[in-house]
């Protein structure tokens, strides 16, 4: 398995270092614009492959793309991250012609590579891949329900004062703050619905500081964060590497499923060696319809910005 990790940012180099950790490929391409930078970044990370016991072999290469030929899975990260006090959405200017360029380079080189987007704002550059590269819908996904799902579990981990293993939670709708749709109704303490343990009030403090959990740490760092987010990418790369068939919510491109198309947005996808193996379609109460419909006109709106 051969992984290319477009953009060696703190995103980038976080998920190449949590899947390099992790050692179930065999190789991790690291590439970047910026001179010899992912090539210092790929040797620190093989300098800890003794200590850290792993044999995925990591190179950095600067805007070569012949070096990513033949990849199985392409992560997108490049661009620029938000700044505190800006939206995932202001982005886009900017990040909408690098998503467009770097995809079209991997697909040239790796034509059955599958694609998971994560530069933001990651709906709308998960559909611009769609419309770009014009592959199967199973092949490009956008990671952002992973990460919020598991933002999800750390809140409320911390209003049961309970290990985040102990918890399962996801999140649903568009990776932005207004758009996320934390589904604290099927949220468990070891199978146990978690409104047996936490009031509606906190349970309503857990959903609003998960629906700002990027933006808290923009905020703290000065910059977007990275362990999360690198976590949660090599999480689904592996589901894909070992088709492990894990659910995630992932962006993925909608024909018709909870009444929407045209449009990439956070579902629970079946991950597996094809990508999405499949979108599994819940029951929700009118409320979470309503709450899906007006985070998929945001994305939409979003999307009518891009020339395509
Ligand atoms: C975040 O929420 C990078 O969008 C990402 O941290």
């Amino acid at each position: 398995m051969k992984v290319t990790i477009v953009g060696a940012g703190a995103v980038g180099a976080s998920c190449a270092e949590y899947i390099a950790i992790k050692n179930f490929a065999s190789e991790v391409v690291l590439i970047d614009i910026k001179e010899g930078y992912a090539e210092g970044k790929a040797m620190d990370l093989m300098q800890t492959a003794s200590l850290n016991g792993f044999d995925t072999k990591v190179s950095g290469c600067t805007n070569d793309y012949t070096k990513t030929a033949g990849s199985d899975v392409a992560v997108i990260t490049s661009g620029i991250p938000r700044k505190p006090g800006m939206t995932r959405e202001e982005l886009i200017g900017i990040n909408a012609g690098i998503v467009k360029t770097v995809t079209q380079n991997i697909l040239d080189h790796s034509p059955n590579a599958i694609f998971i987007v994560v530069s933001n704002p990651m709906d709308t550059m998960a559909y611009l891949t769609h419309k770009s590269l014009g592959l199967d819908r199973n092949r490009i996904l956008g990671m952002g329900g992973a990460l919020d799902s598991a933002r999800f579990k750390y809140r409320l981990a911390e209003a049961l004062e309970c290990p985040a293993s102990d918890v399962n939670g996801i999140v649903i709708g568009g990776h932005s703050d207004t758009g996320m749709i934390p589904l604290s109704r099927l949220a468990v303490r070891n199978s146990i619905p978690v409104s047996k343990f936490l009031s509606e009030e906190k349970i309503d403090k857990v959903v609003e500081a998960t629906k700002v959990g990027g933006a808290t740490l923009t905020k703290l760092l000065g910059t977007s964060a990275w362990y999360a987010p690198g976590a949660a990418v090599s999480s689904i790369v592996q589901s894909i590497a070992c088709d492990q068939n894990k659910m995630f919510p992932c962006s993925a491109l909608l024909e018709g499923e909870y009444g929407l198309n045209d449009i990439s947005i956070g579902v629970p996808c079946i991950i597996g060696k094809n990508g999405i193996e499949k979108i599994v379609e819940l029951e929700l109460t009118d409320a979470e319809k309503a709450k899906l419909q007006t985070s998929a006109a945001a994305v939409k709106k979003t999307n009518g910005l891009l020339d395509v």
